[in-house]
């Protein structure tokens, strides 16, 4: 189906349409590319028989189960290795050399990240590649790393498992964990068994299943988009609960921490949505 925005439509309509996809499902879409968007949007119009966006927004009162295909349909294909350069800046620069030093100095040894929402395995294997040339710059030696991917999808889950990506794909990692972490091949690349061996993989329904506990570092990137507030909410207090005390939650650039939750973390960085658990 081809993209195309919707037609005869004003730009006051779209805004209008944003503001309100914002304040029912917390998405705040004006990050995007607005071209991207409408582009996207159409696509939703067009296969509903649809004309204008103020049409759509009364379809969606009418229809909430079209929320997640709205959702769908802004989402295709979009996770990378390193996904947002600032935000991994600031976990090699932030965030990971605290807690590591947090865990030396009392003693401790593991160190647990968890993926919600995974996808096919770039957020994992990046963020086992950073912890572990941190370890290496910092010259720390007996800790344990286990970052755990987790993810609703299990085709999704499969390809994670695989680790192996087209070369084409090779430009989205940096220089220096390229040489270090990868194991490339003619056409594909397969991540290292010494990423691979950090990196646990497994189905968990963040409505479902209870969550991953004690963890550091819980990364739930791009993924509030599929949710209402309320859930958004609830997702965050599991989160909560899950987090040793000064650990760290990062959320995707386009997500804001829920309301409600806003006294129990402190801002470590308000663009790349990162938080820390307030003792
Ligand atoms: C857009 S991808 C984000 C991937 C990665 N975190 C990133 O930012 O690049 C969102 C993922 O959330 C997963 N997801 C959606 N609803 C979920 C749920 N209820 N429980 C677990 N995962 C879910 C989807 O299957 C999808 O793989």
């Amino acid at each position: 189906m081809p993209d195309r925005p919707a037609e005869n439509v004003s730009r006051g309509n779209l805004s209008r349409l944003l503001e309100k996809v914002h304040a029912e499902r917390n998405l705040d879409l004006a990050q995007l590319r607005s071209r991207y968007v409408e582009r996207r949007i159409g696509t939703r119009l067009h296969a509903l028989g649809l004309h204008t966006y103020r049409q759509y927004a009364t379809y969606l009162d009418a229809h909430p189960d079209e929320y997640p295909l709205l959702i769908d349909a802004l989402t295709i294909n979009v996770t990378q290795f390193f996904r947002d350069t600032p935000v991994w800046e600031t976990l090699c620069a932030n965030v990971i050399p605290p807690l590591l030093k947090a865990k030396t100095e009392r003693g401790r040894r593991v160190l647990r990240v968890w993926c919600a929402g995974c996808a096919t395995g770039e957020e994992p294997y990046s963020v086992a590649m950073c912890v572990l040339s941190v370890i290496e710059d910092l010259g720390l030696s007996g800790i344990v790393l286990n970052v755990i991917g987790t993810d609703i999808d299990r085709r999704a889950l499969a390809v994670a498992k695989q680790a192996e990506y087209p070369n084409s794909r090779l430009g989205e990692i940096p220089r220096r964990f390229r040489d270090s972490y990868l194991e490339v091949a003619d056409e594909t690349f397969r991540i290292g068994s010494s990423v691979r061996r950090c990196v646990k993989l497994h189905y968990l329904d963040l409505f479902g299943e209870p969550p991953v506990n004690v963890v550091d570092l819980v990364m739930c990137r791009n993924v509030f988009i599929y949710f209402n507030r309320e859930d958004q909410e609830r997702i965050t207090a599991s989160f909560f609960k899950g987090l040793t005390h000064g650990g760290y939650l990062v959320l995707g650039r386009s997500e804001r921490l829920a309301r409600g939750l806003a006294d129990r973390f402190e801002v470590v960085s308000t663009s790349d949505r990162v938080y820390r658990r307030v003792k």
